[in-house]
């Protein structure tokens, strides 16, 4: 039984075989319809979420399968006291396999230890999204027809961006990949990323706090909100929020081939002016999403 916590669980060639199953069921959603039947999908969110929890739960409806479970830790027993491994034992007396987000770092990690099903984490605090990062890799694929070869940008809050850890360590595997993180000085890449990933890979990157400057060099720009829940003081947070707002004025230095993405929800740093643009992505990243989800709950499954 595998779970899937760490997007580096998985092989690059596990995640070339997710994204290939994901094309096919794209391209043929028919033969997937009864692949799930009789089998159950426990959604434990104890964080916030729409597109996450309900692209897991879309996913297992469209392999025929039913889904259970709860988006708040307020209506858990969570909220009497019980600890998460608990609750994931009780759980998966009920439950096939287990999505399950939370605040903490690691939580998703302790549960898989006492889970006797397949955990996958949806979100972990501000540390790893690994089902982001396959509809990450799986938009790049399909937007740009390679993960190699690529120069990408990260802006935004990349402190505590859940969605640009898991993406950088994965991208880290593939060829010839130039990261450009762009942040203000306060929400830099953790060294946990920044030095054990790249700077260990010797990895080519430079850190920059101006969008403006490093736009015009991109294959990809992934812009980030800015994580208010993380932060402890709410006066850092409206210092920071606004610090980048993309704008088609902006985007006329960008190359014509640009990709834009966003995990989303987004804010305010990108202009909704933009979603007209060729370029933006984040909507066609929405709905790989549920593909790749497909693939990966077929996976874990053992469902071929
Ligand atoms: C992200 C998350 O929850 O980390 N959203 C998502 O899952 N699509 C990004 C965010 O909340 O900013």
């Amino acid at each position: 039984m595998k779970s899937l916590i760490d997007i580096l669980d998985l092989t690059t060639a596990e995640i070339d075989e997710l994204i290939s199953k994901a094309n096919d069921i794209i391209d043929h959603p028919d033969r997937y319809a009864e692949k799930c039947r009789g089998k159950k999908l426990a959604t434990l969110f104890f964080e916030p979420s729409t597109r996450t929890r309900l692209s897991f739960e879309a996913a297992m409806y469209e392999l025929g399968g039913h889904v259970i479970g709860f988006s708040e830790a307020s209506s858990s027993s969570t909220s009497k006291g019980e600890s998460v491994q608990d609750t994931v034992r009780a759980v998966s007396c009920y439950a096939d396999i287990i999505a399950m987000r939370h605040p903490k770092e690691g939580a998703p990690k302790v549960a898989s230890m006492k889970a006797s099903v397949p955990i996958i984490n949806a979100g972990d605090g501000g540390h790893n999204h690994p089902t982001q990062t396959l509809t990450d890799l799986l938009t790049i694929q399909r937007e740009k027809g390679r993960l190699n070869d690529l120069r990408i940008g990260f802006c935004g809050d990349l402190q505590f961006g859940r969605t640009v850890h898991s993406l950088i360590s994965a991208l880290s595997r593939y060829h010839n990949i130039h990261f450009t993180l762009i942040s203000p000085a306060e929400l830099k890449l953790p060294d946990y990323i920044k030095v054990d990933v790249l700077q260990k890979k010797k990895l080519d990157f430079e850190e920059t706090a101006k969008l403006d400057q490093a736009l015009p060099n991109l294959d990809i720009l992934y812009m980030t909100r800015v994580q208010k829940e993380r932060f402890f003081n709410e006066a850092d947070y409206i210092r920071l929020k606004d610090s980048y707002i993309l704008t088609p004025e902006k985007l006329k230095n960008a190359k014509s081939d640009l990709c834009i993405m966003h995990p989303l929800p987004r804010v305010n740093e990108i202009s909704c002016a933009v979603d007209d643009d060729p370029r933006a992505c984040y909507f066609h990243q929405v709905l790989n999403g549920k593909f790749i989800r497909m693939a990966l709950i077929l996976k874990l499954l053992e469902i071929d």
